[in-house]
């Protein structure tokens, strides 16, 4: 590469879509001192935002309000004004239709959207998940429809987000991004910008390295997960405790990375990310059968569940049709309140079509729809433990209480491992 020594500056920041990735990112331009123009095509969204309240775990109330009172952050669903920003980056979903395909329409969406305003030297950065080739064949085309060129008019970067809801430890301040460009320039400019935010960047030579890398990390995931979920039922029929395999596994210090059963996999990006690998690979000829596969055990999770929780009632002469299961945690992991692509709403979904009375209860959750209707959490107190015949730990939130939880049932089924301290021979274990 040579040297490219033309510096620009953000001071004004387009962020369209504000959910998990963009608002976090809004945020950080705001806190950073930039202008920062924020693009929500949800209304009901953009009101509770200029209300001064986050819908994001991770952006408190107290950091928006004081956003919007200095004037720093402008929040709507009009793009006009995104031509008077000096970047404008792209944080919309990028989820699976109905029959399990990528979905790019809020992409393509947005993407027209931005070209109908575009201007003369901006810097557009897509940020959501993609296949390999789609900012260069699907978002680039789009941009330069009204004539601009990308690379000379304007400029073109993809940089996936690492973002991981809920994480303390590591946020967008401490976890490097990747980015490529179009062209040099492109890439020159992108890494600037996210340097001006603090954000280190890992410059990759193509953009097609940078969506591939972004599927990889996420695919690796799903397929190491599938994995563990097989192996924990091949143990189970063999009576050899899987947690107990994964503790001695993990001793090695070296060439093993601990992965963990349970519902399922859930969240915005794993599920997803994997079909989106998986279809592209097909659509190129080569059948990602190992990712295929791997969605398919991750999947079917809900279902054995439902078997093993049969058989658990079984055990003490019970049925699964007509029993009383809670079950605890109903998000796609501890600790936040986050339901998409949720394993343990398939498992109710599950319980509730063998006949099953199921009710739930999470700390982050106060109602769930399962087939269009609307079912709100239980109260966990002893009353409702004491009319269930079995409690199925799925998620274990920090704000439960083991202990109480160990003594006051008759029948858990631990599908995290959250209560191995206590021995109790009615704590069954996935
Ligand atoms: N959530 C994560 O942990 C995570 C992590 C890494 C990458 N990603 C990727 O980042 C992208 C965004 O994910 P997210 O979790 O922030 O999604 P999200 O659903 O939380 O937020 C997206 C926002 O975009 C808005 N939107 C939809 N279409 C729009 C349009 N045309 N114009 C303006 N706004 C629009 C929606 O109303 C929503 O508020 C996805 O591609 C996802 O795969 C997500």
């Amino acid at each position: 590469m040579h040297e490219i020594s033309c510096v620009r500056q953000f001071r004004k920041i387009g962020v369209v879509g504000l959910g998990y990735v963009g608002l976090p990112l809004a945020m950080l331009a705001g806190i950073k001192g930039c202008d920062v123009l924020g693009i929500d095509l949800n209304k009901q969204k953009v009101a509770t935002l200029l209300s001064g309240s986050s819908y994001i775990s991770d952006v408190p109330d107290q950091e928006l309000q004081a956003l919007l009172s200095a004037g720093n952050i402008l929040i709507q669903s009009d793009y006009s004004e995104l031509s008077d920003c000096d970047v404008i980056v792209i944080c919309v979903p990028t989820p699976l239709t109905e029959w399990k395909k990528p979905d790019y329409s809020s992409l393509i969406g947005a993407v027209k959207g931005i070209a109908a305003v575009l201007r003369q030297g901006q810097l557009v950065i897509l940020e959501s998940t993609v296949a390999p080739g789609i900012t260069e064949t699907t978002v680039l085309p789009l941009l330069e429809a009204g004539g601009q060129i990308g690379g000379k008019d304007f400029f073109l970067a993809y940089s996936p987000e690492r973002i991981d809801p809920g994480n303390k430890s590591s946020g967008l301040h401490n976890t490097a991004k990747l980015a490529a460009g179009l062209t040099e320039r492109c890439l020159y400019y992108a890494q600037q910008m996210y340097q001006s935010l603090g954000i280190e960047v890992i410059p990759v030579r193509a953009l097609a390295i940078a969506e591939m890398a972004k599927l990889l990390e996420n695919t690796y995931r799903d397929i190491n997960i599938a994995f563990i979920n097989e192996l924990a039922q091949v143990c189970h029929a063999c009576n050899i405790n899987i947690w107990e395999v994964i503790d001695a596994a993990a001793s090695k210090p070296f060439g093993f990375q601990a992965f963990y059963p349970g519902p399922g996999v859930g969240g915005h990006c794993i599920p997803v990310d994997s079909v989106y690998y998986s279809s592209w690979a097909r659509a190129n000829g080569y059948p990602a059968k190992l990712a295929e596969h791997a969605r398919l055990v991750n999947a079917a999770m809900p279902k054995y569940l439902a078997d093993r929780i049969s058989e658990l009632l079984q055990s003490v002469g019970k049925v699964l049709s007509g029993s009383n299961v809670l079950v605890l945690g109903v998000t796609y992991k501890q600790n936040i309140a986050d339901l998409r692509e949720s394993p343990s709403v398939e498992l109710i979904k599950e319980l509730c079509r063998r006949g099953c009375n199921v009710c739930f209860h999470d700390p982050y959750v106060s109602e769930i729809s399962l087939n269009s209707a609307q079912i709100e959490r239980v109260a966990l107190d002893e009353h409702v433990v004491l009319r269930q015949d079995c409690l199925v730990l799925a998620v274990a939130h920090s704000a439960y209480n083991f202990a109480w939880l160990s003594e006051v049932s008759t029948l858990i089924f631990d599908l995290t491992n959250g209560m191995a301290r206590f021995p109790q021979e009615k704590i069954k274990k996935l």
